[in-house]
Formats: structure tokens, C-alpha cells, sequence
């Protein structure tokens, strides 16, 4: 394995900083690198393995297109992508669906829908878009425009014109930036790289009602928070409020790359042929593994179990906050969990990891979980006994 890590560190470029570590399998809930030793994996790829490693009905949708045909580009139609966008759509408030391969690539997709339909319903003036400070929403120039945090731009500038950023759980602000020249307002209801902070219930519902009265669009990037991981199929079901347009990302391919871009019709009616595209969005690989993915959550009724492992963790992590002043807070909602300490919380990760626990930081002072939504009652309970040991012997 010294000759992977070797290769990697000769030949990639560097833009991640990895532990000495080589995964060559998964299994549930559990990676385990080339040695042998098995890793609790409470980082599930950042939110994409929401059913683990190796779930039969992805493994047996992927093997079976594989078989049929891998790609054939957006020139023609294929069945899982028929099928994929027809199960979102009859699960949720959207109309229709564009497809793309990456989180980035759909909020892109959302902002370009989202100027296209405000000029040509209200003028060309309308073109504005107003995002929020610590979001997070990509790293292509519009996606990082949006993204409220320096640090993912600096060197990167100038980004482009036209995008405002609000104060986020601030609905003052957000109405102090908004004008009728506002095309969109895009949100994450729980920003995720910026900490896990779920949105209050009164800031959405009042971005709602700001949207419609500016005749804005309301966007959801719920690329990090959606599918499950709430406790609700969709973040804006746990929420109540209802956006005009919702980007998926992460967990929606079973493991495989695809994003997408879910409109109500009068923003699908101003999209036409040859106003957007991607070569592999959609792929058919990717949505039957899709499909197979959102049959089992909906089947299952996996986001109920969300619910309840989401309180049995949070139960753990409170008690733990009780006993230790250096944790400052603990939130988030189902299995989208954060716990903010009052220091850095690198070292925290690393020690974690060499006891079989993988956790990944959102931000300098918060570990994040984001286990896979098929998690033991027994996988938590384990995820919690590292933790706690660990907290103990780094911070006292
Ligand atoms: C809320 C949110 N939006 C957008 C993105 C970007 O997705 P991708 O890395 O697939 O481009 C992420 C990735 O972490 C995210 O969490």
C-alpha cells in the first residue's frame, strides 16, 4: 500500500490533504483499508452511502444496466432515467427534473434556470441572486459566487456580478438585500460545510413569503441535507415550506455521480432545447442505481428510522455535552449532526480514526456525522463510545 500512497502523492495534485490510508472495501456501515483493520464510517463519503456499503438492490441495479448499456448521452432517452425523474417527481411538490453529475454542476443548473425564467417573465434586469454568509453551495464560478465563505475563494476572484449575501437565520438581513431586481434566493435549510446549522423554521417560511412578494424564486440546495438524512424524504417536508426549486445531490446516485434540478412548470416552460445540457447528466447507470436507492428509502420508510437513530445519537452526544465544558454546542436534525467544540477539532478526527472511528469537520470547530441512514442501534451506541473516550483523553 506504501506504493499507492506514493503514486498518489507523486502524481495527483494536491488538493487534499489525506491520512496514510488505502480503502479497499466496504460492508454496511463499515470501510476497511488494505491491512484489514474495519472503520465505523460516520462520514458515508460526505452524505453520498446513505444505504452503506454494498446495499443489495444498488449493487443488483447497477450490475443489471451495466450489462444493458453504460452510456448513450442525452441525444436519446433511456428507461432509469425515465423512471428516476418520474419517482421524484411523484414524491415531491416539482414538476419536472434536469439531470447533472455533481452537486456544483446542479446548483449551476438551478442558477442558470432561475435567470433565464426571471428574464424572460419580468425583464432583463432581473437577474439578481441572494445567497448567505457560511453557505456552501460548490466550486464552479456560480456555486462559489453563492458560496458565503472566503476561504473556498480566495485566489479565485474576481467571481461573478450580481449575487448578494445575507445573514443566514437572519430574515432582517435577507429582507434588507432583496429587491424586485432579486431573480432567486438559494439556501441550504441546514447549511452543511458551514457547520451543520439547520435554518429555523421562521427564517424559511419568511424567505417563502419574500420570494413570492419580490416574485422571486425560492431555491433549496438540499444537496447535503435531502433524501433522508432530516428524517423526512425532502428537507422542506421536515420544514414546512415549500421551494420552487430543489437541487439534489450526494446520496441520489447510490454511490454514483448524479445530481438534479427539480422545477414546477412555469419555470420548466421558459427551458427549451439546447438552453442547457451535460454530456453524462443522467447517465443510466447512475439513475438506475437512483432508482434503486429512493425505492428502497420510500419502501422502507427509511427516513422514519431516520427519525428515531437520529434521537437515540443526539441522546448521546447531549449527555456527552453535559459532562465536558469543552464541547460547546450539539445540533442538527435526524442524521445530519454536528457537535462544536470550543478548539480546533482536527486532532479530535485523527484520533477517532486510529480507533476505527472515521468522523469528518465541518469548519475548524465542528465534527460532523453523517453515518448511513441503515445504521445499527449498536453502530451508534459503538461511534459513541469512541467518540466520548476520545473527547476524554484530548480535551481534559
Ligand atoms: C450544500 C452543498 N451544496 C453543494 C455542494 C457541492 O457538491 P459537489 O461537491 O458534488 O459539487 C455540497 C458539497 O459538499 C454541499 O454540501
Amino acid at each position: 500500500m506504501d506504493q499507492v500512497i506514493e503514486q498518489a502523492n507523486r502524481y495527483l495534485l494536491g488538493t487534499y490533504k489525506r491520512p496514510d490510508l488505502v480503502f479497499v472495501r466496504g460492508e454496511g456501515s463499515y470501510l476497511i483499508d488494505a491491512s484489514g483493520k474495519r472503520y465505523l464510517d460516520f462520514v458515508s463519503g460526505i452524505a453520498v452511502n446513505a444505504l452503506g456499503y454494498g446495499h443489495p438492490a444498488i449493487l443488483k441495479a447497477i450490475h443489471e444496466q451495466v450489462d444493458r448499456v453504460i452510456h448513450t448521452s442525452n441525444l436519446y432517452h433511456t428507461e432509469p432515467q425515465a423512471r428516476l425523474a418520474a419517482l421524484l417527481v411523484e414524491n415531491s411538490f416539482a414538476d419536472r427534473v434536469f439531470f447533472a453529475n455533481s452537486g456544483a454542476e446542479a446548483v449551476e443548473a438551478a442558477l442558470k434556470f432561475a435567470r433565464k425564467w426571471a428574464k424572460s417573465t419580468f425583464g432583463r434586469e432581473k437577474v439578481r441572486i441572494l445567497a448567505f454568509k457560511n453557505s456552501f453551495h460548490g466550486r464552479t464560478f456560480a456555486a462559489l459566487t453563492a458560496t458565503g465563505q472566503r476561504k473556498y475563494r480566495r485566489g479565485y476572484e474576481p467571481m461573478l456580478p450580481g449575487f448578494r449575501h445575507a445573514v443566514f437565520n437572519d430574515l432582517a438581513s435577507a429582507e434588507a438585500l432583496i429587491d424586485d431586481r432579486t431573480a432567486a434566493i438559494l439556501v441550504e435549510p441546514v447549511q452543511g460545510e458551514g457547520g451543520i446549522r439547520p435554518a429555523t423554521v421562521e427564517f424559511l417560511k419568511g424567505l417563502r413569503e419574500l420570494a413570492t412578494k419580490h416574485n422571486a424564486l425560492l431555491i433549496f440546495d438540499e444537496i447535503q441535507c435531502s433524501l433522508g438524512r432530516t428524517g423526512d424524504l425532502f428537507a422542506y417536508q421536515t420544514y414546512g415550506v415549500e421551494p420552487d426549486v430543489l437541487v439534489l445531490a450526494k446520496p441520489l446516485g447510490g454511490g454514483l455521480p448524479l445530481s438534479a434540478v427539480l422545477v414546477k412548470e412555469d419555470v420548466a416552460g421558459v427551458i427549451k432545447p439546447g438552453d442547457h445540457g451535460s454530456t453524462f447528466g443522467g447517465n443510466p447507470v447512475a439513475c438506475a442505481a437512483g432508482e434503486a436507492f429512493l425505492r428502497v428509502l420510500l419502501e422502507e420508510d427509511i427516513p422514519t428510522q431516520v427519525k428515531r437513530k437520529g434521537r437515540v445519537f443526539r441522546e448521546y452526544l447531549d449527555s456527552m455535552k453535559a459532562e465536558s465544558n469543552s464541547i460547546r454546542d450539539v445540533r442538527g436534525l435526524g442524521l445530519m449532526l454536528g457537535m462544536e467544540f470550543a478548539r480546533p477539532v482536527g486532532p479530535l478526527a485523527d484520533a477517532a480514526r486510529e480507533q476505527g472511528l472515521l468522523l469528518c469537520p465541518a469548519g475548524k470547530k465542528v465534527l460532523r456525522f453523517l453515518p448511513p441512514l441503515t445504521v445499527a442501534e449498536s453502530e451508534l451506541q459503538e461511534a459513541a463510545r469512541i467518540l466520548w473516550s476520545v473527547v476524554q483523553s484530548q480535551l481534559s
